[in-house]
């Protein structure tokens, strides 16, 4: 597919591969005067077994352009695609079985059901939509979690480390095509995040899996093999191969939620970090 993606514009992979593409992606919260522009014509394509984080200051839309992405919210305007099925313009009752059967969430509040064990809460979406578990695959999402001694523990038995790590199991159960993790490290400590976050690029590595992740920590998204950089609504910029500090030093541009062009590099406005990681402004940024 002919995309601008050749012009190296930001969020547009230029691999073949795309789990999740958007085109003019807007959303609009509220109406009249009190209209909030949370998504600002966002194009994004999401390339298939990669890690991607999704960084920006807060209100930046990222939970938005994750739910939008995710078919969890409509659009305003313009259109995404999960692989080749276009989803904005499905019923609902299209879009409840597409996220069901294709889709896998991650979010800061692990969402277990407390009376159910691990495995329990592991299978039930699958459970409830009838549908038998890959015993096989189902094994080595669970050993490579290192959930296997744990698996009929409850939720309150278990530490959030271990919970979120249930909650990835869950989200990886169904083989879904992506996953989408929003902030799910937010309610670690440190060491638990390192390990959920190690996990999800396991499920990437090993797995061949899909992960989107929105965060707000350097660390994290140092995980990824690619960092998007929203803000006011739009993708600003993004990094590849990112560090910790690299990403850092990028959010640091970012005073008060609205981006500023670096002076660094007259030519392209190409920010080249000490860490070596990249890190290009886009076309808007560079006009704002
Ligand atoms: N349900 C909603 N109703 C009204 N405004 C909303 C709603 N959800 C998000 N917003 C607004 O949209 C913008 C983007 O929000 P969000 O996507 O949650 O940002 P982030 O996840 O980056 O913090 C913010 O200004 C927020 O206040
Ligand atoms: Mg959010």
């Amino acid at each position: 597919m002919s995309t601008p993606a050749a012009e190296h514009a930001p969020g547009l992979a230029s691999a073949d591969g795309i789990s999740a593409r958007a085109r003019g992606l807007t959303k609009a919260y509220g109406s009249g005067e009190t209209t909030v522009l949370a998504l600002d014509s966002v194009d994004v394509d999401v390339a298939r077994g990669r890690f991607t984080a999704v960084m920006g200051p807060s209100g930046s839309g990222k939970s938005t352009l994750m739910h939008c992405l995710a078919g969890l919210d409509t659009v305003s305007a313009g259109q995404v695609w999960l692989g080749d099925t276009e989803i904005t313009g499905l019923k609902d009752r299209e879009l409840t079985r597409l996220r069901r059967d294709r889709i896998g969430f991650m979010f800061q509040s692990f969402n277990l059901i407390p009376t159910l064990n691990a495995v329990e809460n592991i299978t039930l979406p699958m459970d409830i939509a009838g549908q038998k578990p890959d015993q096989k695959w189902l094994d080595e999402v669970v050993d490579t979690l290192g959930l296997r001694d744990r698996l009929k523990h409850r939720p309150s038995q278990l530490s959030g480390g271990q919970q979120q790590r249930v909650a990835c199991a869950r989200a990886l159960a169904s083989r879904p095509e992506l996953i989408f993790a929003d902030e799910p490290t937010g309610n670690l400590d440190s060491r638990a995040g390192l390990e959920v976050l190690a996990f999800l690029r396991e499920a990437v590595d090993q797995l061949g899996q899909t992960v989107v992740m929105v965060t707000h920590d350097p660390g994290a998204a140092a995980h990824s093999d690619l960092v998007l950089f929203l803000a006011d609504g739009r993708i600003v910029d993004e990094m590849e191969r990112p560090t910790a500090e690299a990403v850092l030093e990028r959010m640091r541009l970012f005073p008060g939620g609205r981006p500023q062009t670096p002076g660094s590099d007259p030519v392209r406005g190409t920010a080249q970090s000490s860490s070596g990681a990249t890190s290009r402004l886009s076309e808007t940024t560079e006009k704002d």
